[in-house]
């Protein structure tokens, strides 16, 4: 599949069409299923990006906002610890080892030829020059912390139950505006528990996750409006239940941006669990306005309300903010 090639660049690595595979396993017909496997997953093409110069490529311009905002499926530091930002249940082990494996032994070595090399079983990032064991140490906080440190994105591997998916195992730096570690252990239904109308999608979220096939990655783009350049956001940007806040509050819009994530969906082949990946771009509302988007972002702010979703309106800040940043893009 080149469906790798339109997703991602570098400074958006990941992800992933098909995926490797990992397996510590000792008897002979198991070990020779394993490389056979290895064999088919590693088959599925991935273009090679030879003279890829990440420090030269322009961040991905995403513009997801639309007139109306529909709730959809929408597809196609000091203070923190580490605990918060990565962190694993029982059962989440393998998808862990299985993610490390693909993405440091296969996927970016052969993606990012220039960039990522395995060199007696050693995996080499040239753009930090860190190195880290090619195959997984049969240590999730550790393979989860090498994830976090090699690709941008943020991981959540989530199982399917007979009724739901539930996180067993994340790495997540870029919060938009949550504890990640609050959603170790949850389902789709209670990690979304403060989002106004999810009922709306839940269902239809769980059918498509448990259709999700191996090698058919799917991804949607999030967005919002975030005053402040704090990447890493664990309880700013939305107004929950029982949040106090003040309406239409003075905003500094040189210091506004359009944040959005780039989220993708991909079945791992052998634990069968599903990555749910993001990553995050910051867009300063000077660069939008500057490019001419401002009244269509300031119309897209205004169509919180206008769609199937209108609380969205207040979780995602725009009663604090709205006002202040469309004045600023209709200025
Ligand atoms: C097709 C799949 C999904 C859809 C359509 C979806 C949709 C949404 C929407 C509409 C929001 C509110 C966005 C906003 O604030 O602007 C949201 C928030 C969120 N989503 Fe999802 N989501 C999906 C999958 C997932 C998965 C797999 C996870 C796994 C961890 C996840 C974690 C979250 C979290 C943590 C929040 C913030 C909740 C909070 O404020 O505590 N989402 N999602
Ligand atoms: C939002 O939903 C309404 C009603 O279902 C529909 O008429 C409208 O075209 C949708 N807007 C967008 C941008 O998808």
């Amino acid at each position: 599949m080149s469906l790798n090639s339109q997703i991602f660049n570098y400074a958006g690595l990941i992800i992933l069409a098909s995926i490797g595979s990992y397996a510590v396993y000792i008897g002979s017909q198991k070990w020779i299923r394993y490389q056979a496997r290895v064999r088919r997953a590693r088959q599925m093409p991935i273009e090679p990006l030879l003279h890829h110069d990440w420090r030269s490529e322009k961040p991905r311009q995403l513009r997801p906002f639309k007139p109306t905002y529909n709730i959809t499926m929408g597809i196609q530091q000091d203070s923190f610890t580490a605990r918060q930002f990565m962190g694993f249940v029982r059962g989440g082990e393998e998808a862990t080892y299985e993610l490390y494996s693909y993405l440091l032994t296969h996927h970016l070595p052969s993606r990012f030829p220039g960039l990522f090399k395995i060199h007696n079983n050693v995996f080499e990032n040239h753009i930090t020059g860190a190195n880290f064991p090619a195959e997984p140490p049969h240590d999730p906080d550790y393979c989860l912390r090498v994830l976090a440190e090699t690709v941008e994105e943020d991981i959540f591997l989530l199982q399917e139950t007979e009724s739901t998916h539930v996180c067993l195992a994340f790495a997540c730096c870029h919060p938009a505006g949550f504890d990640p570690s609050a959603k170790l252990g949850a389902d789709l239904k209670a990690i979304h528990g403060p989002v106004p109308h999810f009922e709306k999608i839940g269902p239809s979220m769980e059918r498509y996750f448990r259709k999700l096939e191996v090698g058919k990655s799917v991804k949607r783009v999030n967005w919002n409006i975030q005053i402040g350049t704090d990447i890493t956001n664990i309880a700013g940007n939305h107004i929950k239940e029982g949040d106090t806040f003040v309406s239409d509050e003075a905003v500094n819009c040189e210091e506004g941006f359009l944040r959005c994530e780039l989220q993708s969906l991909t079945r791992l082949p052998e634990t069968k669990f599903i990555l749910f990946s993001f990553k995050t771009y910051m867009y300063p509302l000077g660069d939008i306005k500057a490019e001419g988007s401002g009244p269509e972002l300031a119309d897209a702010i205004d169509g919180l309300l206008t769609g199937n979703a209108p609380g969205l309106n207040k979780y995602k800040g725009a009663v604090r903010w709205g006002k202040g940043v469309k004045d600023y893009l209709r200025s």
